[in-house]
């Protein structure tokens, strides 16, 4: 028998998005292929702490209202570094001293399942790219961007794909001289949605109707990210599609599916992404002509491309009333827990949860090291 790859299943960090992480890992913990590798857990804390953590998916369940968290006492503390010469990433038990290698010869890749910055946004990746070791998802380059709402927008427009009207704060300028920012923002359609740059699962964003809102909402934008941007609010419908890289061919795609948001939320609030089952109805596929769909999923992959993603990404958009649509955003990491959209438009295609992780570990040992 073939010896049993090793992956490094790595969850928690320290974005906002932590206690999503942790859920993804219980998800990914379950369903991973044992006969195939063998998984080394490590968790991050939410101060940067990592953990050699323990096998176990039913203590990192969101359930209710509980937000699952990695903490110091979970596990042996990691010091983590590059190795010397050959090219690894050494974890050294902080207490005695042992060493673990992750990378090198003893871990093959590593599972990064972190949303948000210092996870979602390169800084990671970075470290995996200097120690030589293969990790599944995007490289460094496309992971920042991606995470970055503005910077996404600006590369996106220049490679000539449709997105919403926008304008960008950053600390300096709000320091400077808010009043002219708010003047800026103001030339906006009302109503405008006001997100930190940097953020994901809805956190720190508000829908303001007027104006007078958006001061409060900035501040709180900023709460999460000194950058803020402030779009126009789309009047259309959310449509997100899964991409999968290939390692041959161009990237593979779901049937698009829509979240239709109900209930008492005036958007895709975090609140009815994780703690309101009733919220949304997740519709796959979603009802559109054929065409709008064909469309979507090229709009998909030419944003997928755009980015120079790897692996997996969601790619949102908005369809808008008349046959418009807009892309919203590229998620590097998204939702992964088997309740998500990604795996679940996945699986309603044919690709199972575990089959879907295996898929995503093979595409991160097929590619090349390095520059690519
Ligand atoms: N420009 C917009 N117009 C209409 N709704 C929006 C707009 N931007 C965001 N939303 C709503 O807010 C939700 C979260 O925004 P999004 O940009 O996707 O941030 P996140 O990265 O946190 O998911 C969206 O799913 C949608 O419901
Ligand atoms: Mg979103």
């Amino acid at each position: 028998m073939n010896k049993k790859l090793r992956v490094a299943v790595v969850f928690g960090g320290a974005s906002s998005e932590h206690g999503i992480s942790c859920a993804t890992a219980a998800g990914v913990l379950s369903a991973i292929d044992r006969d195939r590798f063998d998984v080394v857990p490590v968790g991050i804390t939410r101060a940067g702490q990592w953990i050699l953590a323990a096998d176990d998916a039913d203590r990192l369940r969101l359930e209710g209202a509980n937000v699952p968290e990695v903490v110091a006492s979970d596990g042996a503390a990691l010091t983590v570094g590059l190795g010397k010469g050959a090219q690894s990433l050494v974890a050294v038990d902080a207490a005695n001293g042992a060493s673990r290698v992750l990378g090198g010869n003893q871990v093959d890749v590593v599972l990064p399942l972190l949303h948000g910055p210092f996870g979602e946004d390169g800084t990671i990746q970075g470290l995996f790219e200097m120690a030589g070791v293969p990790y599944v998802g995007s490289g460094v380059l496309s992971s920042a961007v991606a995470m970055d709402k503005h910077y996404m927008k600006v590369v996106l427009e220049s490679a000539g794909l449709p997105v919403g009207r926008y304008e960008v704060i950053t600390a300096a300028q709000w320091e400077r001289d808010p009043a002219a920012a708010i003047a800026r923002a103001s030339e906006l359609p009302f109503p405008v949605f006001v997100k930190p740059c940097r953020a994901g699962s809805s956190i720190g964003i508000t829908k303001v109707k007027a104006p007078e809102g958006l001061t409060s909402a900035i501040e709180e934008a900023q709460e999460h990210d000194p950058k803020v941007i402030i779009e126009a609010g789309v009047d259309g419908r959310e449509i997100e599609i899964a991409v999968l890289g290939s390692p041959t061919g161009p990237a593979r795609t779901t049937l698009p599916g829509e979240i239709i948001v109900g209930g008492d939320h005036e958007f895709y609030t975090y609140e009815a992404k994780y703690f309101d089952e009733d919220a949304a109805d997740l519709v796959w596929p979603a009802e559109l002509p054929e065409e709008t769909a064909a469309r979507a999923r090229d709009l998909a992959v030419e944003s997928f491309e755009a980015l120079s993603c790897e692996g997996l990404a969601r790619v949102d958009l908005f369809y808008v009333d008349g046959g418009d649509l807009l892309v919203n955003e590229v998620n590097t990491m998204p939702g992964f827990t088997p309740f998500s959209m990604y795996p679940l438009m996945w699986q309603r295609s044919g690709l199972s949860y575990a089959e879907l992780i295996t898929e995503l570990i093979d595409l991160a040992l097929a590619r090349p090291k390095g520059l690519r």
